[in-house]
């Protein structure tokens, strides 16, 4: 089934029933996407003494929420407890902070290490566990990234992870200012823990 595989261990769904609920949730581009980020987690886990298995599901459902409506997720800043300055951002910011609401409902996922993983994946952190590294970084270079740099991104995440997110930060930032788009806090403070060269 769509070249994609992991043990769940995680949620009382069956694997099957988990691709299925994430394919009925994005469209086909963003699906493939996932399965890229997937195969990657699997693949930085491997390198980094990391369960493959838990890698490789986080990674498939990072993006489980990212076309929800922008109606569903105001609803549920509102109503489910979350920080409302949330409300000042926008899905590029909520699929990972909000979007572990629908994974713990819809796909019945709780284990906090894969929720940390997902809900950091957009913004980053200054404290990241193995799992968040590893999503946040095959997130931006899974073998359908195309972007100038992408090899180079590559070439550094493959040979030491912490290097991988202090490199992808760097980039996003370069990008989020050049366009003059906000910079979510927390991902300015994770700049400077993990991309200043010592
Ligand atoms: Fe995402
Ligand atoms: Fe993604």
């Amino acid at each position: 089934m769509e070249n994609i595989e992991f043990k769940n261990t995680y949620s009382p769904l069956s694997s099957a029933e988990l691709i299925a609920k994430e394919k009925a949730n994005m469209d086909a581009k963003r699906f493939k996407h996932c399965i890229g980020v997937s195969q990657t987690s699997r693949k930085l886990a491997q390198l980094n003494n990391y369960d493959e298995d838990k890698a490789a599901l986080a990674g498939f459902i990072h993006d489980y929420a990212k076309q929800v409506s922008p109606e569903r997720f105001i609803e549920v800043i509102k109503s489910q407890g979350f920080d409302q300055d949330l409300l000042n951002y926008n899905r590029a910011i909520w699929h990972g902070i909000v979007g572990v609401y629908f994974i713990e409902h819809e796909l019945k996922i709780t284990d906090p290490e894969i929720l940390t993983a997902i809900r950091r994946h957009t913004t980053a952190d200054v404290e990241m566990s193995t799992l968040d590294k590893i999503v946040f970084v095959a997130d931006f270079i899974e073998p359908g990234r195309t972007f100038p740099g992408v090899d180079e991104a590559r070439k550094v995440a493959f040979a030491n992870l912490d290097d991988g997110v202090g490199f992808e930060l760097a980039h996003t930032l370069e990008f989020l200012i050049k366009n003059r788009q906000k910079v979510y806090p927390k991902t300015l403070d994770a700049y400077n823990k993990w991309s200043i060269k010592h």
